[in-house]
């Protein structure tokens, strides 16, 4: 296994991995607006994966599904390293992955230009005076997605952390959103039809399962 400086070196060579930094904004960002043109070469869904860590949401959803676009977030590169190399070896040209703070996700997509949002086993950040960190706070990140999802774009959370699994239902009821499905239990309570909520497991759900935390998952809309 390379290092994690190795990592970082590899990372600045594959041509599906991009990074964008605060200090860039002024500049702006080439992908905004043309992940399909540009990058996919195709006019297919957009699914984002956010706080991917090792992508292995990115991943899965992609394997046996070329009809959508899947692209992995996280601010760290050695994480991301895994996912992309993974997507390298197997030639998938409809995965990339995104080095960045999901706080200027705005200014990396355009309006519209994502079609279904994951946030995947998000640090819960249960201090009140983190809560601006929360991927699901409404003023913070979700007044952000709304800029980049198409309308009736879903949102999924899958989580392992009670506090941050009812802060985020406590924010649906609070702001009125459109609620698809919600499970305190997923495991003893996945819809037969949702395989992938349950085949797919990240890094921190195998940890987090081995130490018999429950899985939670909620689905919602922004408008
Ligand atoms: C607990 S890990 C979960 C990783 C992966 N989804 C999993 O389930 O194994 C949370 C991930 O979110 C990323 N993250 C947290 N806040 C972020 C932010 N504001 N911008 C980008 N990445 C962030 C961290 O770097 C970390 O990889």
């Amino acid at each position: 296994m390379p290092s994690k400086l190795e990592k970082f070196a590899e990372l600045n060579t594959f041509n599906n991995t991009f990074t964008f930094h605060h200090f860039d904004i002024p500049n702006g960002f080439s992908n905004k607006g043309k992940w399909h043109s540009e990058v996919f070469k195709n006019d297919h869904p957009i699914v984002l994966e956010l706080g991917c860590g090792r992508g292995e949401y990115t991943i899965g959803l992609s394997e046996n599904n070329v009809s959508k676009n899947f692209i992995g977030v996280d601010v760290k590169g050695n994480r991301i390293w895994t996912g992309a190399k993974h997507a390298i070896q197997k030639q998938m040209n409809h995965v990339a992955f995104l080095r960045t703070r999901i706080d200027i996700i705005d200014f990396c997509f355009s309006e519209n230009e994502i079609s279904e949002i994951w946030i995947t086993f998000p640090d819960p950040q249960p201090q009140k005076n983190r809560a601006r960190k929360r991927l699901t706070n409404p003023d913070f990140f979700l007044n952000r997605y709304k800029k980049i999802l198409k309308p009736g774009g879903l949102i999924h959370l899958k989580t392992d952390n009670t506090f941050f699994y009812e802060y985020t239902m406590s924010v649906i009821e609070e702001n009125h959103l459109p609620l698809v499905f919600a499970t305190d239990d997923l495991y003893n309570n996945c819809p037969t039809d949702r395989k992938e909520l349950t085949d797919i497991k990240t890094y921190y759900e195998t940890l987090f399962t081995g130490r018999g935390e429950r899985i939670k998952y909620c689905c919602f809309k922004l408008n």
